[in-house]
């Protein structure tokens, strides 16, 4: 097998074939597989040993490819998911994976797929300890693990790919699984053409700053290989995006001053091997901070700064739904509970950080990026661009976790503005720190809820106010604001109910869509408070929860009546055996000398939360 030599080339076997590169001082295996061997199966998710999603076999063991310099597969063989299926335990993974459904976004999937090849060469009967262990370097944030736990288990178990029958109700693999399992799924960073030029995003430093270029056009004549700079006058349209057409308010480029660290200013586009050595500190900006409002509580003092003129008290909108006399049926129940909860901000990480390419074709533009909304993507640039929208294609490639964030425009502007510019494709693909400065989160949220009862532990009055931290933008902060208070009670049948809620603009990221617009953060407080209310009455808080539920013909908050297909009770009754396991443990646990006593209760994560008064 070929080795290095002086030239500095090296060789190496990928999978079956024998390959010749000549890396640069230092570069990532990651980065000769995907650049320069076309082995676009070698997912990237972080770039820094956290993920795993690059795992390659290196001599048979598993390592991360973007932490091993390419150097290191001198003489060695390097075997990557396009090569599973070419022997039989390869293909036997592959079938297993399949039908226990362990692919879904696929992009931490070939890293998945070697971890475990490696592992079943060595152990032919692991155990489920056995697989976590050996696939605990690679992460997936869509299947929980159980599935890929037990595909690999199955494997050693002598399984048998059972033959589908195609009946209806029988499963059957992903239509789009094998492309997942040997890495041939392109996400978007694998779609770009050759020699597309390469944007970078200028970002602020600062949670809020007034700025200014110095003298753009003098600084670009002295980069070579640099093409242009994108500025807020680069945008032939609306210098603005947001989801909801009401509330588009997020500049493509700020002007004047930012409002959140991460947002954008300008983008530098170049030639790849430019942009590869490009440093954004000497990009020619001069920054002037300024005093932030961080906090919704901040946001909404009279004298704090107006994010949005005209948005007084820095209140993006609001929701209200109220029903029957919440305040005097509080006033006649034997026990009240009230807390106060608070949520942070949380990151969707997805494995796949957001990429793509644009390109001018056929009069009119591409927009090839990972997006869960092609349709919303194509209004908002038609606006951008100030072109039709039978003028801009949007080609969605494959997404690795979305989440809800990918609703949201990140990359598309500025690589459609970037090819419009240069008439050349343009291609992006966010850091992980991008990734997370600049894309949407979900809402922090300040909940305060008082629940009324009466001695048989009949629900008598909820209130509920909540404001959601919705950070410098709208994106969907009208629809959390306007949909918590819908969903506020939960799956119960509550007579007397008021619950009001706002967005509060602050100088952080943005926040969005996260799978339930706030109800999840809504949903804490509320089963939370359920289970000490359930502790006051001495009731069971399985029961108690029985005794509310919503029945079908029984009017929701809202007044909505389903005469069919309210399942609460159902799942509720389901949960019983394991909610009689989970009690005997606490019992075991409380009775074991020197514990410190601890409230059992079916809302996860609460215990202490909020406060007890009598009427
Ligand atoms: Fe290599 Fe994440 S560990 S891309
Ligand atoms: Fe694992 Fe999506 S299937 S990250």
């Amino acid at each position: 097998m070929d080795r290095s030599d002086p030239s500095g080339s090296i060789g190496f076997h990928l999978n079956q074939s024998p390959v010749a590169v000549r890396p640069l001082a230092g570069e990532r295996l990651s980065q000769v597989l995907r650049a320069r061997l076309g082995a676009l199966e070698v997912k990237i998710g972080c770039n820094a040993g956290d993920c795993g999603a690059c795992t390659v076999l290196l001599d048979g063991a598993p390592v991360c490819a973007c932490l091993t310099p390419a150097q290191q597969a001198a003489g060695r063989l390097v075997e990557t998911a396009s090569g599973l299926l070419r022997d039989p335990l390869g293909r036997r993974l592959a079938a297993s994976f399949q039908d226990h459904q362990a692919a879904q976004c696929g992009i931490c999937t070939p890293g998945m797929v070697m971890a475990a090849i490696a592992l079943l060469r060595g152990v032919s009967k692991p155990t489920p300890g056995q697989v976590a262990d050996a696939l605990g370097g690679v992460l997936c944030r869509c299947t929980g693990y159980r599935k890929i736990i037990d595909a690999v288990v199955a494997v050693g178990s002598g399984w048998l790919s059972p033959e589908g029958s195609g009946a209806i109700g029988t499963p059957f693999g992903r239509l789009d699984g094998a492309a997942k399992l040997t890495g041939a799924e392109a996400y978007g960073d694998d779609v770009a053409p050759p020699g597309a030029l390469v944007v970078q995003v200028i970002r602020s430093p600062h949670p809020r700053a007034a700025f200014r270029f110095v003298d753009l056009e003098r600084w670009l004549i002295g980069q070579p290989g640099l093409a242009c700079v994108l500025t807020a006058r680069d945008v032939p349209g609306l210098n603005a995006f947001g989801v909801i057409p009401s509330f588009v308010d997020q500049p493509v480029f700020a002007t004047a001053e930012t409002r959140f660290r991460g947002e954008a200013v300008a983008a530098v586009v170049g030639e790849a091997e430019a942009m590869a050595r490009f440093d954004p500190a000497g990009f020619p900006v001069l920054w002037e901070p300024r005093d932030p409002v961080l906090d919704p509580a901040s946001a909404l003092a009279e004298a704090a700064i107006e994010l949005h003129s005209g948005k007084a008290r820095n209140i993006l909108c609001g929701g209200f739904v109220a029903c029957g006399d919440a305040e005097a049926a509080l006033a006649r129940a034997d026990i009240v509970v009230e807390g106060q909860f608070e949520t942070g901000f949380v990151e969707h990480a997805y494995i796949e950080p957001e990429a793509g390419f644009a390109r001018l074709c056929d009069g009119r533009i591409e927009i090839h990026a990972c997006t869960q909304a092609p349709m919303m993507d194509r209004a908002a640039m038609a606006l951008i661009l100030a072109m039709p929208p039978e003028a801009i294609r949007i080609v969605p490639t494959a997404v690795g976790g979305g989440f809800g964030a990918k609703l949201d425009l990140s990359v598309q502007p500025y690589i459609a503005l970037a090819a419009l510019k240069t008439g050349r494709p343009a291609r992006i693909t966010y850091t992980r720190g991008e990734s997370m400065q600049s894309t949407t989160k979900r809402h922090p949220a300040r909940i305060s809820i008082h629940l009324g009862a009466t001695s048989d532990g009949r629900i008598c009055g909820l209130t509920v106010g909540a404001d959601f931290n919705t950070g410098a933008y709208a994106s969907w902060g009208p629809t959390v604001a306007t949909r918590v208070p819908v969903h506020a009670s939960g799956p119960y049948r509550i007579a007397d109910y008021r619950a009001t809620s706002r967005a509060i603009y602050t100088n952080n990221p943005p926040a969005g869509a996260f799978r339930g617009f706030g109800v999840p953060q809504m949903a804490i407080a509320q089963e939370s408070l359920f289970d000490q209310m359930a502790d006051r009455l001495g009731i069971d808080p399985l029961e108690f929860r029985l005794r509310n539920a919503l029945a079908n013909g029984a009017p929701t908050v809202c007044g909505q009546v389903f005469a069919t297909g309210v399942g609460i009770r159902e799942c509720l009754e389901a949960l019983r055996p394991a909610w009689a396991r989970h009690k005997a443990l606490a019992a075991a646990f409380n009775a074991s000398p020197g514990v410190l006593r601890r409230g059992v209760g079916l809302a996860a994560g609460w215990y202490g939360c909020g406060s007890t008064s009598l009427p």
